[in-house]
């Protein structure tokens, strides 16, 4: 049997694992000493013990508590440790853009590994990530479970915000049985997109936009414009990882978003799509 812990960014997550897997969820006390140093401690034997590691690496805080629970685990003796990541943070910066830089996706990465025997990710930005773990690294992806839901939308059509994100439209089209494209999408800074038109027959059209990340909100809101101009009728958005940073949100309103969704590896009230089946399957 499986001991799961999930840590604070990935309760429900880890909970939903424990239910699917019918193991035992471990309980962890979290506090925060008065100079905001985190304590964790775990309070079941893990001794001999398969455990499972629950936590998404984002924001900041949420890495540390990973090390440091993975290091009460170690300590108490586990058997084997697998880390669930359900989203992984920092793997946009996966190379080294510009001498000079940290390969931040590698170094996290790294940190991982050290007590880890098995890492799985969810819809990783790029599956080479995968590679700079030096335990075994597997991902899953969570476009099945978002296409599942989005049956019950009447969508007509399946677009990737850009050429390199085709295969995920072209995965959830299958399941929902619909056609799939792409928008051609030209990144300025970290900030700025520039989506030129496309013409995408999405005229009268539910058309549904799929992305791995939604940060800025600024691919999704461009895209959706260009679709509104082009006379879709409804344009539904859909992430696995819902950062929705600054004035997101309000930006996809503003652009005439029908509905947002996004799954559950960062928990908001936008999280409609749970990904513990996805990963539960690959556990
Ligand atoms: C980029 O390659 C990713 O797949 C997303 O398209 C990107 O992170 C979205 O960022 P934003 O919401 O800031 O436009």
């Amino acid at each position: 049997m499986e001991y799961i812990i999930g840590g604070t960014a990935s309760k429900t997550v880890a909970e939903d694992i424990t239910k699917i897997l019918k193991g035992k969820l471990v309980n962890t006390i979290s506090k925060r000493f008065p100079d905001d140093e985190l304590y964790v401690r775990i309070q079941d034997n893990v001794k001999g013990k398969d455990v499972i590691i629950v936590q998404t690496t984002y924001p900041d805080p949420n890495v540390i508590e990973l090390f440091l629970l993975q290091n009460a685990v170690e300590e108490a003796g586990a058997k084997r440790i697998t880390v669930v990541i359900p989203y992984y943070g920092y793997a946009r910066q996966d190379t080294k853009f510009q001498d000079g830089e940290a390969i931040s996706a590698k170094a996290i990465a790294n940190l991982i590994s050290l007590n880890a025997d098995k890492v799985i990710t969810v819809d990783p930005h790029k599956e080479h990530i995968l590679d700079f773990f030096s335990t075994s690294a597997f991902s899953c992806s969570a476009v099945p479970e978002i296409a599942k839901y989005l049956i019950e939308k009447n969508i007509d059509m399946v677009l990737a915000p850009d050429k390199g994100a085709v295969d995920r439209a072209k995965k959830a089209s299958e399941i929902i049985n619909c056609d799939f494209d792409y928008m051609e999408k030209t990144r300025i800074d970290g900030t700025t997109v520039e989506i030129k038109p496309k013409n995408l027959d999405s005229e009268n059209k539910n058309v549904a936009i799929i992305d791995d990340i939604i940060s800025t909100g600024g691919t999704m809101a461009k895209s959706i414009k260009e679709l509104k101009k082009q006379g879709a009728k409804k344009v539904f958005v859909a992430c696995t990882h819902g950062l929705f940073a600054d004035n997101a949100i309000k930006k996809l309103s503003t652009a005439g978003c029908d509905e947002i969704i996004s799954t559950d590896t960062i928990v908001s009230d936008y999280s409609k799509v749970k990904i513990a089946p996805s990963v539960a399957g690959l556990i």
